[in-house]
């Protein structure tokens, strides 16, 4: 590989991707996210080459041009230039739905489950969301950044480049300000970007045992209003299900989030089907999981671009037999996300290729429509599309490399991470010293 490292890190340098085999720009002249037919559209370019200043994409198209371009020539010193030798060349992905605050792995759970005990069972004799909590209560918001910072660069070495982040296992006022404090000190040193949620409403504290509506006064009162003045967070979450929130206290908290100008999603349909009713008012960015739906709801929700997210490591990792209804979702017309849900009970899982590979095998869905789910309509969910999930000129340069000549290996090769690069609003990095070796040896 040619490369010059003109610049140091942190001054993003122009960039020119080159000998991209297939290049994903995901480019669309529709407006909202992709539906039906649209989430296969790919938008494939062969022999590709990508210029980005300024960590912005400022042109797209075949190699011959980029080389002959004028400018290239005139800057060539000032240029890295990346030869991905023929590989595949996609928008970075999108991962929407992350709780990435937490401090231990949950293995009592993990063998419960496995000898045959369920979600809801672990949950009451005393595992599952509620056993994260004192970890987190107990730690240092350093050392919860630490934590953090690990698992976005684990995101990314699997080609993620932008990374939804939930609180959830503080569930006190103190403990949630302090997660969504260590979020945003992680997401500092991180060259990629981070959206931030609450999720005070993950399920009510021990403490309020039988007082949920008390909890519930303490998110709106005290927790959104805080989080809004700092500006800790983007979003705000409730797990709407049996055990967990009910469709009004869920109503109520979107109610509030919205007085304070934060953006609403939801978990949904994980365990129970719950009816949408009045919920798409508060135009949610997302509702996840989606498990179970009633039918009658898809034309409401099909009319929206509420983004339905599917985290199918969740159905894996719990031993589900049932995934959720992609097809189903799909052909109504409902805006579909893959996200990976990476958390320490139900998806352990910082692979993005793994969630769509699940999404091929399990659910269904087509490469094409995986890959589009995993990039454009995961920054729909994000309400970040004007910049994130498609290469086009004037959108971040946010990009994944993966070692393989066809896209559709990338949800193929399941369990091998087969992404040797990102880059990340313009700045690259490799899991070995990348920009210093030839990407074409292996
Ligand atoms: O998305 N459903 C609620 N929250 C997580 C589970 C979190 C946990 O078990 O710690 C989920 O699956
Ligand atoms: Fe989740």
């Amino acid at each position: 590989m040619r490369s010059r490292r003109g610049a140091a890190r942190g001054e993003r340098p122009a960039l020119l991707l080159v000998n991209i085999g297939q290049l994903l720009t995901l480019r669309s002249e529709i407006s909202g996210p992709r539906r039906g037919a649209s989430l296969s559209e790919l938008g494939i370019i062969e022999d590709a080459a990508v210029l980005c200043l300024g960590g912005k994409i400022v042109s797209v198209g075949r190699t011959k041009d980029a080389l002959r371009d004028p400018w290239v020539k005139k800057n060539q010193r000032k240029i890295v230039e990346v030869d991905c030798r023929g590989r595949v060349v996609l928008p970075g992905f999108v991962d929407s739905h992350t709780h990435p605050v937490f401090t231990h792995p949950r293995l009592v759970d993990f063998e419960k489950r496995i000898a045959g005990a369920s979600y809801e069972e672990i949950a009451e004799a005393g595992g599952g969301i509620r056993s994260s909590i004192e970890g987190v209560r107990k730690a240092s918001a350093g050392s919860l950044a630490k934590t953090i910072a690990r698992a976005l660069a684990d995101l990314s070495r699997h080609g993620t480049t932008t990374v939804e982040a939930k609180s959830g296992y503080g569930l006190s006022l103190e403990s949630e300000l302090k997660s969504l404090q260590s979020i945003r000190t992680a997401a500092r040193e991180f060259p990629g970007t981070v959206v931030s949620t609450l999720l005070g409403a993950h399920v009510v504290p021990p403490e309020y045992r039988g007082r949920s509506d008390e909890y519930v006064d303490l998110i709106c009162n005290e927790m959104i209003p805080a989080v809004a003045k700092r500006k800790l967070a983007q979003f705000v979450d409730v797990f709407c299900d049996r055990g967990a929130f009910t469709l009004e206290e869920t109503e109520r908290v979107f109610a509030t989030a919205a007085k304070f100008d934060l953006g609403v999603r939801a978990h949904l349909g994980q365990l129970t089907e719950t009816r949408l009713g009045t919920i798409l008012r508060y135009d949610p960015a997302s509702l996840d999981h989606m498990d179970y739906v009633n039918d009658r709801d898809l034309p409401a929700l099909a009319a929206t671009n509420t983004v339905a997210t599917l985290v199918p490591g969740a159905n894996y990792f719990l031993g589900l037999a049932r995934y959720p209804n992609a097809r189903r979702l799909i052909e109504a017309g409902v805006a579909v996300a893959l996200a990976t849900d990476y958390n320490p009970g139900s998806s352990p899982t910082v692979s993005m290729p793994m969630a769509m590979s699940l999404a091929s095998t399990q659910m269904k869905m087509s490469p094409a429509e995986a890959i589009a789910a995993a990039t454009i309509n995961g920054a729909w969910a994000l309400r970040l599309a004007g910049r994130k999930g498609s290469v086009e000129t004037g959108k971040d340069a946010d990009f994944s490399v993966f070692d393989v000549t066809d896209y559709r290996e990338i949800p193929y090769w399941f369990g091998a991470n087969r992404c040797v690069l990102t880059i990340m609003n313009g700045a690259p990095s490799g899991s070995g010293d990348f920009l210093g070796r030839d990407l074409g040896q292996r």
